[in-house]
């Protein structure tokens, strides 16, 4: 693939702008000044960098956020700051879009791709992948609570009740919750049907792969086929 085509394609503005930069020596590929915007570089296992900022050639971005809480999934927010204040503008000039949404106020794994076949499987109802929660509630957890959140509950405008996978408690204010579905406030409506009220959510894990615990609040990791491999396990 050409130089200006690489950098066109994974973000960096217009095709004009990727030639003015590649131009300007502002590009550079294991260390060496790469000038002429035509010419063929290899894509495979590809570093190239842009004002010294090193960058993976990828054909699709597939990205974990760990999401704080005062953040919109979306990237024109009505009330806070997008969670793509948190991302190089890179990733949203190419395309790349919130895989589920989670409300401003919940905080954790958030995974995000410009592959839309991705991001329309782990977003389909049809495709039932397990998401672990983590709920701090307002008053404390008893066993009907519980029992009430596996056996299902009746939410608002459902057709049907609809059941926890897993629901424990791990401390007196502290549920774990696994849902399969990705319904708007699922998680703080199932709990308040069940009795108690959702003071904060935050989300672990989804499938096989968890939220790593040395990534900081606010940051983010490119997911590798490992990770991909842990989303589908799950
Ligand atoms: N359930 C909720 O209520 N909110 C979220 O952000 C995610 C799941």
């Amino acid at each position: 693939m050409n130089l200006e085509s690489i950098l066109f394609t994974q973000g960096f503005g217009s095709r004009r702008q990727c030639r003015a930069l590649i131009a300007d020596g502002r590009v550079t590929i294991d260390g060496a000044l790469h000038a002429d915007p035509d010419a063929e570089v290899p894509t495979e296992a590809l570093n190239f960098a842009v004002d010294g900022i090193t960058w993976p050639y990828r054909e699709h971005a597939y990205l974990l956020l760990n999401k704080p809480a005062g953040y919109e999934c979306s990237r024109e927010p009505q009330h806070h700051l997008s969670v793509f204040n948190l991302l190089p503008p890179q990733f949203a000039a190419r395309g790349v879009q919130c895989v589920g949404r989670l409300d401003q106020d919940t905080t954790g794994l958030l995974l995000l791709s410009d592959d839309g076949k991705f991001v329309h499987a782990f977003t389909s109802p049809k495709r039932k992948v397990p998401k672990v929660y983590v709920a701090t509630t307002r008053h404390p957890l008893d066993d009907a609570q519980l029992g009430a959140l596996r056996e299902g509950v009746l939410l608002h405008g459902e057709p049907k009740p609809i059941a926890a996978v897993a629901a424990q408690a791990r401390s007196e204010h502290a549920l774990e919750l696994t849902v399969l579905e990705g319904k708007y406030h699922q998680v703080k409506r199932m709990v308040a049907a069940a009795g108690n009220r959702v003071e904060a959510l935050h989300r672990e894990r989804i499938g096989g792969l968890s939220l790593p615990a040395t990534l900081a609040e606010g940051a983010w990791q490119w997911l590798d086929e490992t990770d991909l491999g842990s989303l589908r396990s799950g």
